[in-house]
């Protein structure tokens, strides 16, 4: 990483020269990491929204413009014949696959799309309602227990394995959690699909039917994953890189990314964009009130799929994911009245001050769910789709982090604002009005 001219901090008669570091775009960075040890000073950045917390060579987003690029090549160019496969393996080896590392790699995804009968029959004891989040999250802590040999990596062969069984299971967990909310009978993986059509299949075939793909429908999915696939530093990203820090396994750190992402502000917002789509639809509020309350100030209410941290433009996933959806629909024998509602939505607000003001535009999550709807994917698995697409991103950052042999554990610090020093007072002595938090 080449260095420019020193940034100078000057705090009353002390002055720290600090190195600024320059990546591939040009974009600076003051590198503060020996700060307090030449000043005694911390930096204050709380969410750190202004604080890059690694370099990385995976994904580039310029948010002003609506640029997204993994390992230099722009999203766009992943959707004329979309293979998840194919990205999977560019984001985490950091090359696209020629045709025997892409079939070996397929090969090992094959093999390892079973799960352990011990982890299958774990699913009879959870309750039919369960959230699938938190199946996914504990059931990608227990591959642990099942593949023990993986718990540390430190060849490349191990790492494909480790890389190869998460990508592969994290699609049959998925679909055997949907099957057992319907108390419907697991479907085995079927080696001779490909990985999105057996997803499908997993799904939605029956003991006496077997469920048939569309090309249009396998190529929908496999645009979802893709465009879900890697977005730098997001909060499950950093979770990920967090858990991994400690030099906590594969299993394990990938478990946290998948709770992180089942917060309505990250993953989940696609479950909530539905739920305000369908209750516009349902009468219990028009798409003007939606705005409204979105607006206003006393109101928790957020545009959900609306805005994001770091574009302040379209984001170009939402956008490809809109095309899409018009694709989609176009091939199918019904419509999504959701999708007008979507587009009037966009209307409304990308019109209005309050959203033009704040640069906020719809989000990959505004029209993710209108198309897995269309593939008949039920709401409450939206959230578990960007958990397989956003995989192998996931194992790609821990992999950056691991063979970083600077990496150390991730430890900010805080500024305390607390007590100064108390005295430890015995329970009989305590006054009974202390709140209790
Ligand atoms: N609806 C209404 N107002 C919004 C929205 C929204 N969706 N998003 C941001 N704002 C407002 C904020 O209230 C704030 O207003 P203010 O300046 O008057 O206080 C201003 O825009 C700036 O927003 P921040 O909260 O500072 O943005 P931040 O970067 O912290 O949050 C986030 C980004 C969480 C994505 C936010 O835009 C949001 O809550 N969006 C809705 C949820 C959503 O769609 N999440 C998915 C994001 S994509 C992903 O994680 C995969």
């Amino acid at each position: 990483m080449p260095e420019s001219a020193k940034a100078v901090l000057v705090v009353g008669d002390q002055r720290v020269e600090l190195p600024i570091l320059v990546g591939t775009h040009g974009e600076r960075a003051i590198d503060i990491s020996r700060l307090r040890e030449l000043s005694g000073l911390v930096t204050y950045d709380p969410s750190l929204a202004n604080t890059a917390i690694t370099q990385s060579a995976i994904t580039y987003i310029d948010g002003d413009q609506g640029i997204l690029r993994y390992r230099g090549i722009p999203i766009e160019q992943f959707t004329e014949k979309p293979n998840f496969i194919e990205v999977a393996y560019l984001l985490i080896f950091g090359h696209l696959p020629n045709k025997t590392e892409l079939s070996q790699f397929s090969e090992a995804l094959t093999e390892n799309e079973l799960l352990h009968e011990g982890l299958t029959q774990q699913f009879y004891h959870i309750p039919l309602d369960a959230p699938p989040m938190a199946i996914l999250s504990a059931m990608l802590s227990q591959l642990a227990c099942y593949h023990q040999e993986f718990l540390k990596v430190e060849d490349p062969e191990s790492f494909l394995a480790v890389a190869a069984r998460l990508i592969s299971k994290v699609r049959t967990i998925a679909a055997f959690s949907y099957r057992r909310s319907q108390g419907l009978p697991f479907i085995y993986p079927d080696p001779h699909l490909r990985y999105c059509a057996n997803f499908l299949h997993m799904m939605f075939s029956l003991p006496y039917k077997q469920y048939i793909v569309t090309p249009e429908i396998e190529d929908a999915l496999n645009l979802v994953f893709i465009l879900h696939a890697d977005h730098e530093q997001n909060c499950s990203t950093m979770t990920v890189r967090t858990v991994g820090s400690a030099k906590a396994n594969l299993f394990a750190s990938c478990a946290a990314g998948v709770s992180a992402l089942w917060g309505p502000l990250h993953g989940g917002a696609n479950v909530e964009v539905i739920q305000m789509l369908e209750r516009i639809y349902q009468g219990g509020m028009s798409a003007e009130e939606c705005i409204a309350a979105a607006k206003d100030k006393s109101n928790p209410f957020r545009l959900y799929g609306f805005g994001h941290r770091i574009y302040k433009n379209y984001d170009p996933r939402a956008k490809i994911l809109k095309q899409a959806c018009e694709r989609v629909f176009a091939n199918l024998q019904h419509k999504d009245p959701l999708l007008d509602i979507a587009r009037k939505l966009e209307e409304l607000a990308l019109a209005d001050p309050y959203f033009i003001e704040r640069k906020l535009y719809p989000n990959v999550d505004f029209y993710s769910g209108i198309l897995l709807r269309a593939m008949g994917i039920p709401t409450n698995m939206f959230t578990v789709c960007f958990a397989i697409g956003r995989l192998p991103g996931w194992i790609a950052q821990w992999k950056e982090q691991h063979d970083n042999p600077e990496s150390r554990i991730i430890r900010p610090r805080q500024l305390y604002i607390g007590l100064v020093e108390e005295k430890y007072v015995p329970l009989a002595e305590r006054q009974t009005s202390q709140r209790i938090f």
